[in-house]
């Protein structure tokens, strides 16, 4: 079935399966590899990419419906000079990723987070989180770099 929905702050226009999820077609069809899978059944968030702003699993939501909304993946969040976007440089700052498996839905869910509640506290953090596993860090690090990437787009104003 056609399909054309905003990827990334482009309009896309292809074709899918009534099967066919959203993470296949990222990744499979437009050759975005940023979105993990690792488990398919919307446990672990390594797939989570933003629709409408809001975390959804890719591997679960059919690509059929995002249908006319918003998407955004790991590889629309830099700036378009290439600047990484401040959530991106606090987890590089706060070395919070070892095999970065889980890093592009921990990115993503915390854009969410950050949108929704600017100065979350760290049970605001680890509470809207627990859809994301991490089987590397220990979580330390990912609170301290939320926490950090909180602070910057506050001093810069940014989103
Ligand atoms: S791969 Fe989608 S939630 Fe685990
Ligand atoms: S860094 Fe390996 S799963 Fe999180």
């Amino acid at each position: 079935m056609k399909l054309s929905f905003q990827l990334n702050g482009r309009s896309v226009e292809t074709e899918c399966e009534a099967q066919e999820t959203l993470a296949e077609l990222l990744r499979d069809q437009l050759n975005l590899t940023g979105t993990k899978v690792s488990c398919e059944v919307q446990v672990c968030g390594a797939c989570t990419v933003l629709v409408d702003g809001l975390p959804v699993s890719s591997c679960t939501l059919l690509a059929y419906e995002v249908r006319d909304r918003d998407v955004l993946t790991i590889e629309g969040l830099a700036r378009p000079d290439g600047t990484l976007h401040p959530i991106q440089q606090a987890f590089i700052d706060e070395f919070a990723f070892q095999c970065g498996f889980c890093t592009p839905g921990m990115i993503l869910a915390t854009k969410a987070l950050l949108d929704e509640n600017p100065k979350p506290t760290e049970d605001d953090i680890t509470h809207y989180m627990d859809g994301n596993i991490c089987r590397c860090t220990g979580y330390v690090p990912i609170i301290r770099a939320i926490q950090r990437a909180a602070t910057t787009m506050a001093q810069e104003g940014k989103k």
